[in-house]
């Protein structure tokens, strides 16, 4: 029989934890899950090679190792650094690793614009919830940031090079997932630029991923641009017979209308594997192209396990407040006085906002629009 294989113990936050050789501290981290998992703004589990360039996820290595029990004299990418067997680890618990946390978030927010109110990736923005996390209400740059025109990859994916923070990810999946990579990061230091070399197109059937996998909204759906805030629609798990893909995904809905189409994402905004474990990337056609509620089979409300807005106001896993109105009025039912859908004109069920071009304005809905 072959012998088992020996684990290695380290203790995060106080916590212990047994995990095998050759395992991340983050990865170890987020076995323990939580508070205790450092954030990742770089590292995707489905993508090899990638992490270690954000630096969010640093920590302090208390202890080295049993047979070697001095501390690491720096903080630690946890993404790239592996277990000892004994190691001591702190995250939330350092205070010199919040003090740093803080000021990677700085950095990555030099550039960054704060266009949160405008941005499509509002509310499933990592760097958002880093922001809220440990940003500062003000900041200390005084020079001009860097901006960059909006460049059209195609015609469904949109690169916003201003807010971009250089993950790498994107690269990564046009490098994993598609046969011939053409875009990638172009010169050095502050002028390094997602890029695609003399603006050729992203063409392939798998690169609407680059989508997903972007922390920042980078690179976002055209085909979703400004058609509606995430947190107004409704995430359900459906799937479809796709000949290119697993075509297990997530429709982003209000009402009837398919507003977009993405993968299925697990707690740490990774891609979930599919139900054959296979990492659950999707096709373009999937996501661009089948925006009818017939095209799919709906398998129900999709569970948000990530902590985000986007899980505020849904349907599965919420505790409804206690109605107190019928008691209060002493068992009689209340009235409605009023139903805004009677009285209201916005309600144009022929228009499906989801296949307009572009955003909705009140030509829109007046009947005045141009093509
Ligand atoms: S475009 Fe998005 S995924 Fe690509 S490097 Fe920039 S932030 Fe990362
Ligand atoms: S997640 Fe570790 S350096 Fe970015």
């Amino acid at each position: 029989m072959a012998d088992q294989q020996q684990l290695f113990k380290v203790t995060i936050d106080n916590i212990t934890v047994e995990v095998p050789p050759g395992t991340t501290i983050l990865n170890a981290a987020r076995k323990i899950g939580g508070d205790v998992a450092p954030p990742a703004m770089c590292y995707y589990s489905k993508l090899q090679g990638s992490g270690g360039k954000c630096r969010t996820c640093l920590v302090e290595v208390s202890k080295g190792s049993d047979k070697d029990p001095r501390p690491m004299p720096k903080l630690v990418a946890s993404c790239r650094t592996t277990v000892m067997d004994g190691m001591e680890v702190k995250n939330i618990t350092s205070p010199k690793v919040i003090d740093a946390r803080a000021g990677v978030v700085e950095f990555l927010l030099i550039n960054h614009p704060l266009d949160c109110p405008i941005c499509d990736q509002a509310g499933e923005c990592h760097l958002q919830d880093l922001s809220y996390e440990h940003g500062k209400a003000g900041t200390r740059y005084e020079f001009q940031r860097r901006t960059f025109h909006k460049v059209d990859l195609g015609d469904k994916i949109q690169l916003h090079m201003t807010r971009c923070i250089l993950c790498y990810r994107c690269v990564f999946v046009a490098d994993q997932l598609t046969n011939k990579r053409e875009h990638g990061i172009l010169d050095r230091g502050d002028h390094a630029q997602i890029a695609t070399y003399i603006e050729k197109n992203l063409h392939n059937e798998f690169i609407g991923n680059v989508i997903d996998v972007c922390p920042v909204g980078a690179l976002t759906d055209k085909t979703f641009r400004f058609k509606n805030r995430v947190w107004f629609t409704k995430p359900v798990d459906a799937h479809r017979d796709c000949p290119k893909c697993s075509g297990e995904v997530q429709l982003w809905m209000r009402g009837d209308e398919v507003f977009r189409v993405t993968a299925r994402k697990d707690e740490w905004g990774e891609v979930k594997d599919t139900t054959s474990g296979k990492p659950g990337w999707i096709c373009n056609d999937c996501r661009f192209d089948k925006k009818h509620i017939n095209d799919w089979v709906i398998e129900g409300p999709s569970a948000i396990s990530r902590h985000s807005v986007i899980s505020q106001g849904h349907y599965v896993g919420i505790e409804k407040p206690k109605e107190v109105l019928i008691d209060v009025m002493g068992g009689r039912k209340p009235r409605l006085f009023l139903d805004i859908h009677d009285v209201s004109e916005v309600n144009k069920p022929n228009i499906e906002l989801s296949l307009i071009d572009g955003p909705a304005t009140s030509d829109t809905f007046n009947g005045t629009k141009k093509d």
